[in-house]
């Protein structure tokens, strides 16, 4: 375990030179740890696709240290990525933007642009100075697995696979970085994250010529590995969607059928919903924080899915948290988790 508040300089330049020597180090950002290479190295890349058994069309978020480094890896940064980068880096937003030469296909996946990101952990920035590279980095987890928030979590999934893991104890955010795509004149949200949409839609209606952010996967960007089944746990979800109440009774009634079936349930629930569910006594309860505390609840979402997968449990029961600020992309992820079978009450 590395203090991230003052990341051991010797440990630093041995990942550094790792990574300059193409080999693969995993670190935590702010976000979820990732799997890292350089960038600028075709083979040290494909490594990665590799470790995590990537299908090959899913482009990688190239990590940066610094705001200045992104004129190295792409062109053409238009105003509103500008804008985008002044007001959110350091920090969980990725912006799509197009590419420059030098940046390999094995990155981006054959696709003309490159996703970016500038971190703000120290242990990730750290890493970047050390190499003194760009650095390539996937969630570090199995392909279609959950995202790793614990070094932990890393060596359960790769282990063996991964030159040097850097463990700085559990990610602060707990969920990916929000992506955007800058690339084509437009901006549109193609994975909603870390970074609440509603903040990005406010910094750039407050351009002196506003731009809106658009919603939805557009032909152009919905090829990249968005659409597929991702972060989901063995056991089957039963992912609730609609109002709070209405949500909470429907659970409370599946689980109650769940159980009388002889099956082993696992609810993951925010503190002020397990007082009205004690009737479901005989299932694994695992708490994310208040109702309300969504950064909180984001943070816990994925080792809670892992824990209760690990119990062993059947079914895990969970409901929707709103679909405004962090709910929306808890609502992503989870509907990924039950793969797509989300059951609408109303
Ligand atoms: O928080 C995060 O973003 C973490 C940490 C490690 O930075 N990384 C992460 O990477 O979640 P990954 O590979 O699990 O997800 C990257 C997402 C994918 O949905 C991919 O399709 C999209 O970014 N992406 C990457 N390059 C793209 C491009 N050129 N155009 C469109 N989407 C792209
Ligand atoms: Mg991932």
């Amino acid at each position: 375990m590395i203090d991230p508040r003052s990341p051991d300089r010797a440990v630093l330049a041995r990942a550094g030179a790792l990574i300059r020597a193409g080999r693969l180090v995993a670190f935590p950002t702010e976000t979820v740890y990732g799997l890292g290479a350089n960038a600028l190295d075709a083979e040290a890349v494909s490594r990665i696709f590799d470790a995590k058994g990537r299908a090959d069309d899913d482009p990688l978020i190239v990590h940066l240290a610094a705001v200045e480094q992104v004129a190295d890896v792409a062109r053409d940064v238009p105003t509103s990525a500008r804008a985008l980068g002044a007001a959110f880096w350091p920090g969980p937003l990725t912006i799509v933007l197009p590419k420059r030469s030098n940046v390999p296909d094995r990155v981006t996946a054959g696709l003309p642009s490159v996703a970016v990101r500038v971190p703000d952990h120290p242990i990730a920035f750290g890493l970047l100075d050390a190499a003194g590279l760009p650095i390539a980095a996937p969630s570090a987890n199995l392909f279609t697995r959950i995202s790793p928030t614990t070094a932990q979590h890393v060596v359960d999934d790769l282990g063996e696979r991964v030159d040097l893991i850097l463990d700085g104890g559990p990610t602060s955010h707990g969920i990916e970085s929000t992506v955007v795509d800058a690339s084509g004149g437009s901006v549109r949200l193609l994975r909603p994250g870390a970074v609440p949409a509603e903040e990005i839609a406010r910094v750039l209606a407050a351009l002196e010529s506003p731009v809106p952010l658009e919603h939805g996967l557009s032909a152009r960007s919905a090829s990249p590995g968005l659409m597929k089944k991702h972060y989901a746990p063995s056991a089957r979800v039963l992912f609730f969607s609609g109002p709070a109440e209405v949500a909470r009774e429907a659970l409370r009634a599946a689980g109650e059928r769940e159980l009388a079936q002889g099956h082993r349930i696992g609810l993951l629930i925010c503190d002020e919903d397990a007082a009205s569910l004690d009737a479901l006594g005989a299932a694994i309860f695992e708490r994310l924080g208040p109702c309300a505390d969504l950064p909180e609840i984001a943070s816990r979402l994925y080792a809670g899915l892992r824990t209760l997968d690990a119990a062993g449990v059947d079914v895990i029961c969970v409901r929707e948290f709103g679909p405004a600020g962090l709910g929306l992309a808890i609502l992503d992820r989870l509907t990924r988790a039950a793969n797509h079978h989300v059951i609408h009450v109303r």
